[in-house]
C-alpha cells in the first residue's frame, strides 16, 4: 500500500469524526490542520500530503494543464488515497463512514473523485472551490452522503456553470447536496469557514 506522509490526531471521544483534511497546490499536510478545530471542535485528523510535485509544488494527482486533469493518474491517484484512509482507519480504530473529508482546490477536487470513484472512503465532504474532477463511466451510489460545496461567485479557475454540473454528478448518485456561494475568488475565507462550520454542526447524526 502507497503511505502518505500526514499527520494523524485523534478524536476528544473514541468514535468521534476524523476530518480529511486535503490541501491544495503548493500546500502540505500542516496547511490546513489549524482549520479543524474551527471546522468541527473535538474532530479527529487526517492530513495527507499530496503525492504529485508540479515544479516542486505538492499536489493529489497529475494536471495537464490549469483545470485540465491527468484522468487515468486521478483515478490512481484516488484509489491510492482511499486505500490508505482505509487503512487508516484499521490502524486507528475509527470507521471510515466517520471520515468527512475538507479540502481546498485540488484537495476539493480528490475529495470529489473520492466521492464518484470510491464512496466507501466517506462519510462526508467539505468542497472548498471544487471542480468536476472527471465523469465516472458509471454513477456511484453514494445514499444520501451529506457534502457541501462551497465556492466563489468570482473565481477564475471554476464557473458557476461548473459547480452545478459537480452537485448535480453527486446528487444523482444520491449524495445530499448544499451549495454555498461566497462573494470571493478562488482564495479560501472566512465566509467559507464558518459556513462549512454551521453546516457541519448540523449535518445529519449517521
Ligand atoms: C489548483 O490550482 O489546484 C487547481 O485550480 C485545481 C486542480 O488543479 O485540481
Amino acid at each position: 500500500m502507497t503511505d502518505f506522509i500526514h499527520v494523524f490526531q485523534p478524536p476528544a471521544t473514541a468514535g468521534g469524526p476524523i476530518l480529511l483534511l486535503l490541501h491544495g497546490t503548493g500546500g502540505n499536510e500542516h496547511d490546513l490542520v489549524p482549520l479543524a478545530d474551527a471546522l468541527l471542535p473535538g474532530a479527529g485528523v487526517l492530513s495527507p500530503r499530496g503525492q504529485v510535485l508540479e515544479r516542486g509544488m505538492p499536489r493529489f494527482f497529475k494536471r495537464l494543464a490549469e483545470g485540465v486533469f491527468d484522468v487515468e493518474d486521478l483515478k490512481l491517484r484516488t484509489t491510492e488515497l482511499a486505500d490508505f484512509i482505509a487503512a487508516s482507519a484499521a490502524t486507528h480504530d475509527f470507521s471510515t463512514g466517520d471520515v468527512i473529508a475538507v479540502g481546498f482546490s485540488n484537495g476539493a477536487n480528490i475529495a470529489g473523485a473520492l466521492l464518484l470513484l470510491r464512496p466507501d472512503a466517506l462519510g462526508a465532504a467539505v468542497l472548498f472551490r471544487a471542480m468536476v474532477p472527471l465523469t465516472p463511466a458509471t454513477l456511484p451510489k453514494m445514499p444520501a452522503t451529506p457534502v457541501l460545496i462551497s465556492n466563489g461567485k468570482m473565481d477564475p479557475l471554476v464557473s458557476a456553470e461548473e459547480t452545478e454540473r459537480l452537485a448535480a454528478l453527486l446528487r444523482s448518485g444520491g449524495a445530499d447536496v448544499t451549495v454555498s456561494w461566497q462573494h470571493a475568488g478562488h482564495e479560501l475565507t472566512d465566509r467559507d469557514v464558518i459556513t462549512a462550520r454551521e453546516w457541519l454542526a448540523q449535518r445529519p447524526a449517521r
